[in-house]
């Protein structure tokens, strides 16, 4: 894959996505939303590419990966108003339905095609297949690491928004922002298991999951990104001040910073 290439599906992204603007406010801020995470997710996958010693061409090969990640949230904002897989269409599998119609990947090896359709497909699984062979499995761990580093950032923004605006919340995600943490989940994430996007009944399950997902962060780079942005702590000033909730936020501080140490 060539320098040239990347550049054309970069165009291609920013063509495509400036066709979901309209006048209703909503629909843009949502849009607006999952732009500037791509964005920052191409910046974030090749920060962990580069501490894995990927090459340069392996480098652009992980950034179209990021660039196409999400493709399929534009369709699936448009057509079902929310952000929501559960209550709409998974949109992995949309995203790859546009690649392929519109041949996107048309001038790259199979071989490249076939990673990057896989990672996209398992972006968002609760848990990666133990099958994948080597290269296929590198470049799913790297947007899958991008893509909670993001994340987090994306929920320490947008949260005050989030909390002001209930319903528009409601819509775009799928489930209320009540200040509530389901008993199941808060038992998951202190047995270091992942969580069901489905399962989520609460924005602060949804917060308490997130922390979690540090468990299943493939690279030490990205703990490290997480542990000096202080994302765990700003995250766990936004939860309730209980016992339990001190509980788990300890928990998740330890388990972060033994990976590092044993890295
Ligand atoms: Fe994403």
């Amino acid at each position: 894959m060539q320098q040239q290439q990347l550049e054309h599906f970069k165009k291609y992204f920013d063509d495509y996505v400036s066709t979901f603007y309209g006048g209703d406010e909503f629909v843009n801020q949502n849009i607006k939303l999952k732009v500037d995470h791509t964005r920052r997710v191409c910046r974030e996958i090749l920060l962990i590419a580069a501490s894995i010693g990927l090459s340069d061409e392996q480098k652009l090969l992980a950034e179209t990966v990021a660039i196409f990640h999400d493709i399929g949230r534009f369709g699936q904002f448009q057509k079902y108003g929310t952000y929501s897989d559960a209550e709409s269409i998974n949109h992995s599998g949309l995203g790859l339905r546009l690649i392929r119609e519109k041949k996107l990947l048309a001038d790259l090896s199979s071989r490249e095609i076939k990673i990057i359709e896989r990672s996209i497909a398992l972006h968002g699984k609760k848990d990666m297949p133990d099958s994948l062979d080597d290269k296929t499995a590198i470049f799913s761990k790297l947007i899958r690491d991008a893509d909670k580093l993001d994340i987090y950032c994306v929920m320490l923004t947008h949260i005050d928004n989030f909390r002001k605006n209930p319903q528009q919340y409601l819509a775009s995600m799928g489930f209320p922002n009540t200040r509530r943490c389901s008993a199941e989940i808060f038992d998951a994430v202190m047995n270091n298991r992942t969580v069901h996007y489905k399962d989520l009944k609460t924005l602060d399950d949804m917060l308490i999951v997130q922390m979690g997902w540090i468990t299943d962060i493939n690279f030490v780079e990205t703990l490290r990104q997480i542990k000096k942005r202080g994302y765990i702590e700003q995250m766990a000033a936004l939860l309730p001040h209980t016992p339990e909730m001190k509980k788990l936020t300890a928990h998740i501080l330890r388990y972060l910073d033994e990976k590092i140490v044993k890295a």
